[in-house]
């Protein structure tokens, strides 16, 4: 019998202006699609913001519906915008923010599941690793892959 152990490396930030130029306007593109979001059920807003190796931005934001599970939440919105609208463009980071009461939330808010799943999908696809970057007021954190968010991550079909 061996015990093993994952360890998963990440980076806080205090703010935004600890960021990259480049990973600042990612973050802004992020909170900036909060105000996009439809949430009449929730009242939980989220913001998403893709961007591709060419430097290309695209957000997405939660969309509710009154048969809850037919909603979308901001990541997948965004990542199958991207992929749907720039097909053969490789992304390399993605970025989420979300909001209570028009008030961004202080702790980075992080991904389910489901979102988890999808973004290692679009990093396979990619063919490089998918930085993601959890923006909270208060603090930051960026992961340099979605596996660190999703180890043992199913991909074996
Ligand atoms: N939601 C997201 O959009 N992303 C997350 O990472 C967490 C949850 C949405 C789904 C739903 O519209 C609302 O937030 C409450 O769960």
């Amino acid at each position: 019998m061996t015990n093993k152990e994952i360890k998963i490396a990440y980076t806080e930030y205090a703010s935004l202006d600890e960021l990259s130029a480049q990973d600042r306007v990612l973050a802004e593109a992020a909170i900036e699609a909060v105000a996009t979001s439809y949430a009449p059920y929730s009242n939980f807003n989220v913001g998403a913001a893709v961007r591709f190796n060419d430097g290309e931005i695209i957000k997405g934001s939660n969309q509710e519906n009154a048969a809850y599970p037919s909603g979308m939440c901001a990541e997948r919105t965004a990542l199958f915008y991207a992929s749907a609208s720039r097909p053969g463009v490789p992304m390399n980071a993605l970025a989420i923010a979300a909001a209570q009461n028009g008030e961004l939330l202080k702790d980075p808010v992080t991904p389910c599941g489901a979102c988890r799943q999808v973004m290692i999908q679009y990093q396979l696809k990619s063919g490089n690793p998918m930085e993601i970057m959890l923006i909270g007021a208060g603090r930051i954190w960026k992961f340099s892959n979605v596996e660190s968010l999703l180890p043992f991550v199913f991909d074996s079909i």
